[in-house]
């Protein structure tokens, strides 16, 4: 038989290495490898003739949709595609702080609350300190059980004998251990093996496992990654600090859809849920000024309406600053580039600073035009006209292509008080209030700013 070896896993992205180095090879991350004990593998081929034969099954045939459980938190259920199904195992993943306990309390109070049997397992805090916590939330009279734990055997061996629960939540698997390994807590090794066993006994027994995971610097799930292909959803709960809002994100979903988000602000009562996240993200718009628009934009099913902000300023630089929050920062230099090549403006010489307000991150290529006209805003010092939100995407030439879902975009913005929208051509009003000015090349757009009063100063 062969000795049982050492092998050195990087904390960070999971890979292995036979040796220790540096520097991992795989992420790059910089002294992140830890030696842990090998499992012991034999290698041996196949005898024939020992296996049992496996039954094929046409694609056609009895199903069933998936039953669901809704926790009655509409954001929530809202992101697990109409509430999670039994039996699967969730993964919350997201900065330390940002609220997932909080978030998981409230939802297994509100599911006790509706006669589910629920079990919260803390392995950071203590039973008191969640007994405040739930306290704080009101949740208090909720027939929830909680207990303090992080050996795993201890907590299969208890969730699997009578009184298994129909959900049980454990927070976090970082502190989480199988007592059969060498290495500590948190490490690969350990966050893989204690999430095996207790995926296996969600699977076993039919209960809803949701795990806890904290998100490292880099912005992956620590223990990092290695749980995503285990569990059947991986959640993200993501916001800025300073801001109130926390957004809910699927990242994967066996079953549902992994584009909606679900949005709540977090009080000093818990996460209460913003069903309207456009109001919210536009609550502190005030007078028109040059270098703010209001983005049209779409996330999963649900129309958002966001605000852009940007400031072009004198650079004193050899490299001017190109600062962004919450957008694509190679899509800015592309949007950048297009407005110098085919409209001329000078932007090189300037510093640029972008800005998603409300802490909201977008990927959509629709922001482009939005992107656009804040920068031919504030570059010009002429704000946008009045109630007017923008989409569109750009083309390298400068020309504007349509996007997705025009009409549920445009209806949002009715509804919340808007009357006009530039759009990409062919994009129809007939069905809203709204007057939409069709933009076909950028020109048209830098010609609008320059109508509006000012010239645009030009690199000529
Ligand atoms: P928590 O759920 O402990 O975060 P995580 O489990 O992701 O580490 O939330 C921590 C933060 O939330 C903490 O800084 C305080 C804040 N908070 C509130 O603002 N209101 C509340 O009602 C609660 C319970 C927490
Ligand atoms: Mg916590």
């Amino acid at each position: 038989m062969s000795r049982p070896q050492s092998k050195f896993a990087c904390q960070e992205c999971g890979a292995s290495f036979p040796r220790w180095v540096g520097r991992c090879e795989s992420c790059g991350a910089w002294n992140t490898l830890v030696e842990e004990a090998a499992a012991v593998v034999v290698p041996r081929g196949l005898s024939r003739g020992r296996g049992r034969k496996i039954e094929f099954a046409p694609l056609k045939g009895e199903t069933a949709p998936a039953p669901r459980i809704a926790t009655g938190i509409g954001e929530f259920d809202r992101v697990c595609g109409g509430g999670f199904v039994p039996g699967s195992a969730l993964l919350v993943g997201g900065d330390p702080g940002i609220g997932k306990s909080t978030l998981l309390l409230q939802a297994v109070g509100v599911l006790a609350r509706a006669g589910l049997s629920c079990d919260y397992i803390s392995g950071e805090e203590a039973v008191a300190q969640v007994r405040l916590r739930a306290e704080r939330l009101g949740l208090a009279d909720a027939p929830v059980r909680v207990a303090a734990a992080t050996d795993v055997r201890d907590i299969v061996t208890t969730l699997d004998g009578k009184a298994a629960p129909d959900v049980v939540v454990i927070d976090s698997i970082q502190t989480m251990f199988v007592d059969s390994l060498d290495s500590a807590p948190g490490t690969v090794a350990q966050v893989r093996a204690s999430a095996q066993e207790l995926i296996r006994l969600a699977k076993r027994r039919g209960l809803t496992v949701f795990l806890v995971g904290h998100v490292t610097k880099e912005g992956m799930i620590a223990g990092p990654r290695v749980l995503e292909h285990m569990v059947d959803t991986v959640l993200y709960f993501e916001g800025e600090r300073g801001h109130q809002f926390r957004i809910l994100r699927a990242v994967k979903n066996r079953f549902g859809p992994t584009d909606e988000i679900g949005v709540f602000e977090m009080t000093d009562a818990g996460l209460s849920e913003v069903p309207n996240p456009s109001a919210l993200f536009l609550a502190d718009r005030k007078v028109p000024v040059a270098g703010a628009a209001v983005f049209a934009g779409l996330e999963g099913t649900r129309p958002l309406l966001v605000e852009i902000q940007a400031l072009v300023a004198p650079s004193s630089l050899a490299t001017p600053r190109r600062a962004v929050v919450g957008w694509d920062g190679g899509r800015l230099a592309m949007v950048l580039a297009v407005l110098e090549a085919r409209c001329g403006l000078a932007l090189a010489g300037r510093d640029i600073y972008l800005n998603v307000a409300g802490g909201l991150r977008i990927s959509e290529p629709a922001a482009d035009l939005a992107v656009a006209t804040v920068l031919i805003s504030a570059f010009a010092e002429v704000p946008m006209p009045d109630e007017t939100v923008v989409f569109g995407e750009i083309g390298l030439s400068g020309e504007i292509r349509a996007v997705a879902q025009a009409d549920v975009r445009l209806k949002e913005a009715a509804k919340l008080g808007f009357t006009a929208a530039f759009a990409p051509p062919g994009t129809s009003a007939r069905r809203h209030a709204l007057k939409v000015r069709e933009i076909g090349h950028l020109h048209e757009l830098v010609a609008r700013f320059e109508d509006a009063g000012t010239a645009v100063p030009n690199a000529s």
